[in-house]
């Protein structure tokens, strides 16, 4: 048996879940098909609508959140259609390959990583391309930590044009603003690993009718994946096929966890923290990677300074301070670090985390004023006593 040893996980999901959350997985296996089961899905569905500020139903797929974006594409696309996808990094690079793979064609907007495109540009492709189908969109980019700031007018123009609007939303679900039915959303994904604070391993998909409908008209190529069949087993509080049913339990009690403190509080809480990490790492004198406009409140990227080896810092942060954090990948490996603000926020998780980040880079050599930096920190975080 592999031994496991606790320690503070801030990756840009997935991240530390609480003990009350993590020990609802306890509890015994029911039957999927009987009253019990359909009394959580009932508590579930209830709270996630709220949180999606949704009136359509919220599916949950026993998957991670590929396949939630998979869902949607599968869904959404058939053979020959095209779809406007903003291209800002990784994860939104990988959206448009789904559709490609679907036999779609993604019309890809590029931006520079570190900023995303405008709306413009969005705009422009779609005149371009008056036959497309929907438009796609990454709304965190978790690899570079950009959040696409224009998400809503992304809806208005899909409005405009007749098009439908996909957003993945997997990284940043619960931690930033994103009310489906006003910003005029078809689908919207999110991951349970990430702000939702509960294991990897579920997708939540809510669902608008007019999607259902294009579903049920036009079905998809995929088994696992028909909404349309997911809605119906919906309406009696069950899902089509076996769900993961410890998962279901976790993500019970963590959507309380936000019940409780409320959507646009939970908002305002990573907000906080966010701006705490960045207004410390700037008093470091470090830089985030990503211009001011776009920066993410969910996912803190940071540039290395100058001769920091990302592999011995993170070496370095997990041996002396417990605490894992992540790096970049692809073009941004070695360049950047990232920290996850997600799920639970408070200052006993973030304070350490700034310390062990000034003292690591202090034992690489770098010149960093800690104490400054948690003294910025702790001021700021006095926001997250008002309430
Ligand atoms: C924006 C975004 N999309 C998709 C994914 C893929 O999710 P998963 O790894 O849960 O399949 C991630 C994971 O980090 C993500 O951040």
């Amino acid at each position: 048996m592999v031994e496991i040893k606790r320690k503070n996980v801030l990756l840009p999901g997935p991240v530390d879940v609480p003990d009350d959350v993590l020990l609802a997985m306890s509890k015994p296996i029911i039957n999927h098909r009987g009253a019990e089961f359909h009394e959580l899905m009932k508590s579930i569905e209830n709270k996630a609508k709220a949180i999606f500020k949704t009136k359509y139903n919220v599916l949950v797929l026993s998957s991670s959140g590929t396949g939630g974006a998979e869902s949607a594409v599968m869904n959404v696309i058939r053979p020959g259609d095209k779809a406007i996808v903003p291209v800002f990094g990784e994860f939104s690079w990988r959206l448009a390959n789904q559709i490609d793979q679907a036999r779609g064609r993604a019309i890809r907007v590029n931006a520079q990583l570190g900023t995303a495109p405008a709306v413009d540009q969005i705009e422009g492709a779609i005149k371009e391309h008056r036959d497309a189908k929907a438009i796609f969109l990454v709304y965190n980019d978790t690899s570079p930590g950009t959040t696409y700031r224009h998400a809503k007018e992304l809806g208005e123009l899909a409005e405009r044009y007749g098009l439908y609007y996909v957003i993945d939303a997997i990284s940043v679900f619960g931690g930033d603003e994103l009310p489906m039915d006003d910003w005029k959303a078809d689908v919207v994904v999110a991951g349970s690993q990430k702000c939702l604070m509960t294991p990897p391993g579920l997708a939540l998909v809510g669902v608008s009718d007019r999607i259902v409908e294009l579903a049920k008209k036009d079905p998809p190529y995929s088994t696992y994946f028909s909404y349309a069949n997911y809605v119906d087993f919906l309406s009696k509080f069950e899902t089509p096929f076996t769900p993961a049913i410890p998962l279901f339990y976790a993500l019970d009690v963590a959507l309380e966890r936000i019940a409780k403190i409320g959507i646009d509080e939970n908002i305002r809480r990573h907000r906080v923290g966010a701006s705490a990490y960045y207004k410390a790492f700037e008093a470091m004198g470090l830089e985030p990677f990503v211009v001011e406009q776009y920066r993410s409140n969910v996912v803190i990227s940071i540039k290395y300074p100058q001769g920091v080896d990302d592999m011995k810092f993170r070496q370095t942060m997990d041996e002396e301070y417990n605490t894992v954090i992540t790096g970049g990948f692809g073009e941004l490996k070695g360049k950047i670090f990232r920290i996850g603000n997600m799920g639970v926020i408070e200052k006993s998780r973030i304070l350490p985390t700034i310390a062990a980040v000034g003292f690591s880079l202090r034992k690489l050599g770098v010149n960093a004023n800690v104490e400054e930096a948690i003294n910025i920190a702790s001021a700021e975080l006095k926001q997250l006593e008002v309430k």
